[in-house]
């Protein structure tokens, strides 16, 4: 008897992770100074004391399972904060109003894992009589494509390039293509370029979504970090369409507005048909948010001042960055996020040389993209991430200035 085929054929097509790929095509090479790390996207300033402290206050509670859809409090926080950053009234927040939060707001572990579950629920086995489509931009986070296979579906990566300012175009695809597509993943504001879309671009696609049947996965977790205005939101852009949710869902989490990327804590929030299939799908398949975590995590969302104050932070390191690097490498202030997206002309190259001569690590852009399909709406052709760098200011102050003197010194 042969032994059996153990590969997963369906993850065929997924290249290894951006981390161990950077990590590879650096094996072997010394940093050329001590190590600055602007690689991983991950939040390195204070978090609040209150959020320890509450934990500690609920310590008791991890002796309990936790309910999936979290607790009234948990809600009730969220909800009032959905108010607050998208100006959402008590008409459209509340008991059997087009977000009833008892229904509409379900805790999740991270974004990333509801990001990654969301694609069983949103995929049908078949859609127009064809295998079903799940779109995404290009370059994108890692998960969406995951995702989209193990779902069955087949990943089409739409371009996100400095020609469309970095916004796809997902109403320029072929009909016969909308019409198989179960899922539209989309990141406003974008990782990695930081683009922001409009609130009449949101509600075109919310548009879009509906003409065909198409479910929106709106990846907002970088809402909170912008420069100058609150980048829009897709609930608000949906209730001025319509005054419903149908067709969307948006990701928030904690992880940078509050620094917490170890909490694993956000929520989703949106349509409440798909909402609730979906809340029957985690109660059997998915994790749960802890009790204590989901109590720091109301006291977080219910709090303004510390999210500013990152948001400051954030902001001071983007001025430095204008000021070194001025207009070299296609610099521009990204509109959110806090990732700097630099043209380079060949990213693993630049990547591999910053860590050699400067000790800086940053992600080469090709490792967050795909080879496209080469027709004109999906770019033309090649990979869009090829020619850049990806440069995560997390560090602090000092650090990424030093990091951002050495990259303008050795580029
Ligand atoms: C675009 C995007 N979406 C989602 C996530 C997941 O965040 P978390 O699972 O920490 O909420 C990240 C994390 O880096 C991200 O960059």
């Amino acid at each position: 008897m042969s032994a059996p085929d153990l590969t997963h054929n369906r993850f065929e097509s997924l290249p290894d992770g951006p981390f161990p790929r950077l990590n590879a095509l650096i094996e072997g090479i010394q940093p050329g100074k001590a190590p600055i790390i602007m690689s991983l996207g991950e939040p390195q300033h204070p978090f609040p004391a209150f959020v320890s402290e509450t934990i500690a206050a609920h310590a008791k509670e991890f002796g309990k399972y936790p309910p999936i859809s979290g607790t009234p409090d948990f809600r009730a926080a969220v909800a009032a904060w959905l108010g607050r950053r998208y100006g959402l009234g008590p008409d459209v927040i509340g008991p059997r109003k087009p977000l009833d939060p008892e229904l509409q707001i379900l805790p999740v572990n991270g974004t990333r894992e509801a990001l990654f579950n969301i694609a069983f629920v949103a995929t049908p086995l078949s859609k127009a009589g064809q295998k079903p489509a799940i779109l995404m931009p290009n370059p994108f986070y890692q998960c969406y494509a995951a995702a989209a296979l193990a779902a069955g579906a087949e990943p089409v990566y739409v371009a996100a390039t400095r020609e469309n300012d970095f916004i796809p175009d997902f109403g320029a695809l072929p009909e016969e293509l909308l019409a198989r597509t179960a899922m539209i993943y989309f990141c406003s504001p974008a990782n990695p370029q930081g683009a922001v879309a409009s609130l009449d671009y949101l509600k075109d696609l919310i548009g879009l979504a509906r003409r065909h049947g198409i479910l929106l996965a709106i990846d907002e977790c970088y809402a909170e970090i912008y420069d100058r205005e609150p980048p829009a939101g897709a609930l608000q852009a949906a209730i001025e369409l319509s005054g419903s949710l149908d067709n969307v869902v948006v990701f928030h989490s904690l992880s940078k507005r509050s620094s917490l990327p170890g909490l694993r804590s956000g929520f989703i929030s949106g349509d409440r048909d798909f909402l609730m299939r979906f809340r029957n799908f985690r109660n059997i398949a998915a994790p749960q948010v802890p009790l204590p975590i989901m109590a720091a995590s109301a006291a977080a969302w219910r709090d303004e001042s510390h999210v500013e104050e990152n948001r400051a932070r954030y902001r001071t390191k983007i001025d430095a960055a204008e000021r070194i690097l001025g207009n070299r490498f296609g610099f521009y202030r990204p509109a959110g996020g806090f990732f700097l997206w630099l043209d380079v002309g060949d990213g693993e190259a630049a990547a591999r040389d910053l860590w050699a001569k400067g000790g800086v690590k940053v992600l080469p852009g090709k490792y967050l993209s795909r080879e496209d399909s080469g027709s004109a709406i999906h770019g033309g052709g090649g990979n869009p991430g090829a020619a850049y760098i990806r440069v995560a200011l997390v560090n602090e102050q000092a650090a990424t200035e030093e990091a951002l003197s050495r990259i303008a010194d050795i580029l």
